[in-house]
């Protein structure tokens, strides 16, 4: 069976259209919203930091009630503890044109300046700052003064192509140590960064380029993605092509492939920095000067320019970077992201820099040349944070657990997630096979509009549970709330909302301030309105569920996706599953699943009857699919969400939206010719 096939003859047979669990549920076929979110899902176990973690943990128990006391004062106490201010900023949050905040408003300082050279000026120059591992076998360690030397040339090259400023550079490479000295560099000489992952194509790239009139664009000749090279300079100069600011392309070279360098535009990296002095003065920006730029991978509409300042955004990531990190002088962390996104800009460059950490950085993919590539790397390089997405590990958990078994992970003593809702087993199954059952596990809920990590144990601090991001980082105050904007009491579900501005917050949506108005602030009054659906336990403990726009509505009841799919996942054959909300006439919506099996386990009407049974029994019977779909994939963003939208459309028969955006589009196809059997009346 070539990979991306669906096997034949497995389809879901069965669709039970009358399976409404008690006469007392009222069918309102058609109804769109209700006040709150179903809380069918119970997660018992719960994991207490060791006493030996909490001893020597940064963040000690107390820390949010300190907080609490004066949330204000603490966000001010870490502004001047943890940044280096050319001038200390006197005010702390300026309100008065609200929610357009600002923070920190009258400080002035450089981010790249608190990234380098004060760990430099400190005598910490010869540290790693990076141990760089390419996919090749090729690698690099880059210490904290190479940095600084290498950020200060090309940030000379960049002025000498006249950039300064305000500019706005558009970055479009793979993960190789110049893209972290690009961003510096940048943030060294005051020019806005909107850096666009290497993985989209000509006309994102376009598209993002123009909606910043970005003058100078960095590429490089082209990257390695399993052991392929990514043709990153000619996209680019497709892209290009199609924009009118460009004025400078840098290219570096990388995988030696051949590129048009175009006459009095293009110039390599290595002939730019050729001559450049190492030093470059830190421009002093004030704090609320525009640091970067990033569009969000949004699943519908144009994408949005997430605007981040200087000030309040380093405040964030660095404190936040110290407390859920955790990290000690000995660490070698590893954030396993590109640098493409928010959590590479803010835990991969920023946040780690910022704390004068070891990191590492790895350019490929993580099953080349073989599954075990992540862990080969733990082992080499002793790794001891470890922070990847839920995406990643239901990858390494369908893989099986003999790569993980090849190697030495002994070194590993924490572990992360971020991007989606962890499904509560293959938290457990990260929790046994890679943090070898000892390792703290930070399951942290944010957002690229939220700049840094909002909702989160602090190990040492706070006890654990499978599935749970647990409770807001302190001095961050989120709520569950209905429709009304009212909140729901503890047990009950809802939407997330922010109820107090934080320092790393977006600031607007480059060019469109009313798009942020109306995206994020008037749904509820006075409160940041974050798209997801959560819940709170009785210990008031944070369960996210998915986007609001993913939720489905089943006889009246609002049923969270990630509740369905964690009980599917919580069967030992599944690897991975989503779910969505189908018309259904009698039901309103009728929950359609589609599955990813562990390892070669075939998926047989038999299996497919005891899953959807396993499912009623985990979550009652309102919950149980009424089709399954097995499936060697799901679609998903280049991020690794998955693209619940594209299967709504397959199971309700449309015409497949726009499928460019997917990082693995084969897959949709292969989906919809095995759906379209699946539907069956019982
Ligand atoms: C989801 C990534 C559950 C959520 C940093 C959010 C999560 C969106 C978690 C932002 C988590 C992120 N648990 N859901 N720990 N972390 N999400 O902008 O839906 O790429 O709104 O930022 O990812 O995605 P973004």
């Amino acid at each position: 069976m070539s990979p991306g096939r669906i096997p034949s003859g497995i389809a879901g047979p069965t669709r039970s259209r009358t399976y409404v669990v008690s006469a007392t549920i009222t069918i309102e076929t058609g109804v769109t919203v209700s006040e709150t979110l179903a809380n069918l899902m119970q997660e018992d176990r719960s994991f207490p930091p060791s006493e030996a973690f909490t001893t020597a943990a940064n963040a000690k128990p107390g820390l949010h009630e300190e907080a609490e006391v004066d949330w204000l004062g603490w966000w001010e106490r870490n502004a001047k503890e943890r940044v280096t201010w050319f001038k200390e900023p006197s005010i702390v949050l300026d309100d008065s044109n609200a929610p357009f905040f600002k923070w920190f408003s009258d400080g002035e300082l450089n981010v790249s300046y608190n990234c380098l050279d004060r760990h430099v000026e400190a005598g910490g120059g010869d540290k790693i700052a990076f141990h760089w591992v390419g996919e090749p076998g090729d690698g690099r360690t880059i210490t904290y003064a190479d940095l600084l030397a290498e950020v200060g040339q090309f940030a000379n090259g960049l002025k000498s192509l006249g950039v300064g400023k305000g500019d706005r550079v558009a970055i479009y490479m793979g993960m190789v140590p110049e893209l972290a000295v690009a961003l510096l560099a940048c943030a060294r000489i005051g020019a806005v960064h909107s850096v666009v992952f290497g993985g989209f194509s000509a006309d994102s790239l376009a598209d993002r380029i123009n909606d910043a009139s970005c003058t100078a664009v960095i590429t490089q000749d082209g990257a390695w993605r399993r052991g392929k090279v990514v043709d990153l300079k000619g996209a680019a100069d497709e892209a290009v092509a199609k924009t009118t600011s460009v004025e400078h392309m840098v290219v570096v070279r990388r995988t030696e492939n051949d590129v048009d360098m175009v006459n009095g535009r293009d110039i390599w990296w290595h002939d730019l920095i050729e001559g450049q002095s190492t030093e470059c003065a830190p421009e002093v920006m004030n704090a609320e000067d525009l640091l970067f730029i990033l569009y969000t991978s949004g699943t519908t509409g144009k994408p949005k320019g997430i605007v981040h300042t200087q000030g309040g955004y380093l405040t964030g990531v660095t404190t936040t970077s110290h407390y859920v990190f955790d990290y000690k002088d000995d660490d070698i962390y590893w954030c396993t992201a590109d640098i493409g996104w928010i959590t590479g800009h803010s835990y991969i460059v920023y946040g780690p820099l910022a704390n004068h950490v070891t990191s590492v950085m790895y350019e490929g993919a993580p099953n080349f040349p073989d599954n075990d590539r992540l862990w080969q790397v733990v082992e080499d390089l002793g790794v001891t944070i470890f922070y990847t997405a839920p995406t990643a590990i239901r990858a390494f958990m369908k893989w099986g657990d003999e790569y993980v078994e090849r190697h030495d992970l002994g070194t590993l003593r924490m572990l992360g997630t971020v991007g989606e809702p962890i499904n509560p087993e293959a938290w457990m199954w990260y929790h046994e096979k890679i943090g070898g059952g000892t390792c703290p596990i930070v399951d942290t809920w944010w957002q690229t509009e939220t700049g840094g990590i909002m909702i989160t144990p602090l190990p040492g601090a706070v006890a654990t549970k499978p599935g749970s991001a647990t409770i807001p980082f302190p001095g961050v105050k989120p709520d569950v709330v209905d429709d009304r904007g009212e909140s729901v009491p503890l047990g009950g579900g809802g939407f997330l909302a922010i109820r107090r501005p934080w320092p790393s917050m977006l600031r607007t949506v480059y060019g469109d301030d009313q798009r942020y108005l109306d995206t994020y602030w008037s749904k509820f009054e006075n409160m940041y309105f974050a798209g997801d659906g959560a819940k709170r336990d009785e210990d008031g403990y944070f369960w996210l569920l998915g986007r609001v726009d993913d939720i489905m509505l089943v006889s009246g009841h609002n049923i969270s996706t990630t509740e369905v799919e964690s009980a599917l996942v919580s069967h030992e054959a599944v690897a991975e599953a989503a779910v969505v909300g189908r018309k259904d006439e009698v039901t309103g919506q009728a929950i359609a699943a589609f599955v990813t099996l562990i390892g070669n386990t075939e998926g047989t009407p038999e299996l497919l009857q005891e899953l959807r049974n396993h499912v009623a029994g985990a979550l009652g019977p309102i919950a149980k699919p009424a089709s399954i779909v097995f499936t060697p994939d799901l679609p998903k963003t280049r991020s690794g969400k998955i693209m619940r939208r594209l299967l709504k459309d397959i199971s309700e028969e449309r015409q497949l939206g726009d499928v460019t955006t997917l990082a693995n589009a084969d897959i949709v196809a292969d989906i919809a010719s095995q759906a379209a059997t699946s539907t069956t009346d019982e």
